[in-house]
């Protein structure tokens, strides 16, 4: 029987054996593993929902568009749809995400841990300057974020809020009914939706924005230094580099399973699903479906339908922050690949975790 620990640290070959759908008594629950089930259970939330008390988000920062469905989830998603949209990211976000990248790459020394010098910061950076909220610093954003998640991660544990995670979600919640008052993202939400439905919509950003990106980032530059050839014809036609960063996310995609909760007796798969049921749909297994996706394992950045994994999910909940999330691994990859004579320090461990999949430090030498 699979363990919980052997999921954390490489999942790949337990969700081949259940392929495409099998219970894993680890996780209490079915755990969907084959590309065209995940997508037919993220595309019925009628049948599959999110919105469910077990929800640990919910419980510590309220509801949010991560944790509703239906018309209610359409309310909290619509005021945040346009501004993270593929044009509003480019023309919001490309100048400050280069300039983040410059400034780090700068003050980044040899031999560096490039998930806490470059990837991290700037996806805090990047989070914190997306929201607009005055008076925060990436730094403040980074304690709020920590104290919340740990207290998120408790809660899925079956232990109470911690007071440190109230707290936070105080503080954040302070900042954002101030921010409201401005006319950036948050305040044009508030026209649409309360002050406590914006400062949970705010705190799910934070959230979906920071150990993802970080996870991406790291991710992608560990597949390519791990894979010397590869690298080699990314240098070789730099404009297959967005496609290294695709493949990558097929391969360990930083989340790496979003949990759905059955609202009815259904068959899937083959197998009776019975209402209450926790359906865990694994993104991770998923990009490895051998029917979508020949010889599965293997890294290969030429990969002509590599965009067809579903690290952003699939259906209402599909990922808001996708294009700047691109963007930010885009610029922070092709400015490592520039440092001369980059090597990959032995022991370089592999992308490890149950829920945000990530190398656990990245770290590297250059000439410099
Ligand atoms: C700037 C960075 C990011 C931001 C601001 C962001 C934001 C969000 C938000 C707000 C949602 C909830 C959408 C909804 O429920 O309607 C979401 C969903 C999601 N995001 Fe992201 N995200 C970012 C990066 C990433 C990255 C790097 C990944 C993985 C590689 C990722 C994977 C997902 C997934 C799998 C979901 C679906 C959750 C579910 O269906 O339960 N996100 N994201």
């Amino acid at each position: 029987m699979v363990t919980l620990d052997e999921l954390e640290r490489d999942p790949h070959a337990a969700l081949a054996v259940i392929r495409p759908i099998g219970w894993m008594d680890a996780l209490g629950g079915w755990v969907v593993s084959g590309r065209a089930l995940a997508v037919a259970v993220m595309r019925d939330p009628e049948t599959f929902t999110v919105d469910d008390p077990r929800f640990s988000t919910a419980q510590v920062v309220g509801p949010s568009m991560l944790s509703l469905d239906g018309a209610a989830h359409a309310a909290h998603r619509a005021p945040f749809e346009s501004p993270f949209g593929l044009a509003e990211t480019r023309r919001r976000f490309a100048g400050p995400v280069e300039r983040t990248v410059a400034d780090l790459m700068e003050l980044a020394q040899s031999p560096s841990d490039l998930r806490t010098t470059l990837a991290g910061p700037l996806s805090v950076a990047v989070v914190a300057y997306s929201l607009g909220l005055p008076q925060a610093s990436a730094s403040t954003v980074l304690d709020w974020y920590t104290a919340i998640s740990d207290s998120v991660s408790g809660v899925a544990a079956g232990r109470a809020v911690t007071a440190e995670g109230a707290a936070a979600f105080a503080e954040l919640h302070r900042h954002v009914a101030s921010g409201i008052e401005s006319d950036g993202l948050l305040g044009a939400a508030a026209r649409k939706l309360s002050t406590d439905e914006v400062v949970a919509n705010a705190a799910v950003l934070m959230f979906g924005g920071i150990e993802t990106t970080e996870g991406m980032i790291t991710n992608a530059l560990w597949h390519l230094l791990t894979h010397p050839d590869q690298l080699e014809v990314v240098r070789a036609d730099p404009t297959l580099l967005p496609n290294a960063l695709e493949e990558s996310l097929r391969l360990e995609p930083a989340a790496a399973v979003v949990d759905r909760y059955a609202t009815r007796d259904v068959e899937l798969g083959g197998q009776q699903i019975r209402r209450g049921d926790l359906v865990v749909v694994s993104l991770a297994g998923a990009g490895r479906d051998p029917e979508v996706f020949p010889d599965p394992d293997t890294f290969d950045v030429r990969r002509s339908n590599a965009r067809r994994h579903l690290a952003f999910a699939s259906g209402p909940h599909i990922c808001l922050g996708m294009h700047l999330t691109r963007l930010e691994t885009q610029a922070a990859v092709a400015a490592v690949l520039t440092l001369p004579d980059l090597q990959l320090l032995p022991e370089s461990p592999a992308p490890r975790g149950l829920v945000f999949r990530k190398v656990p430090a990245l770290n590297v030498t250059w000439a410099g």
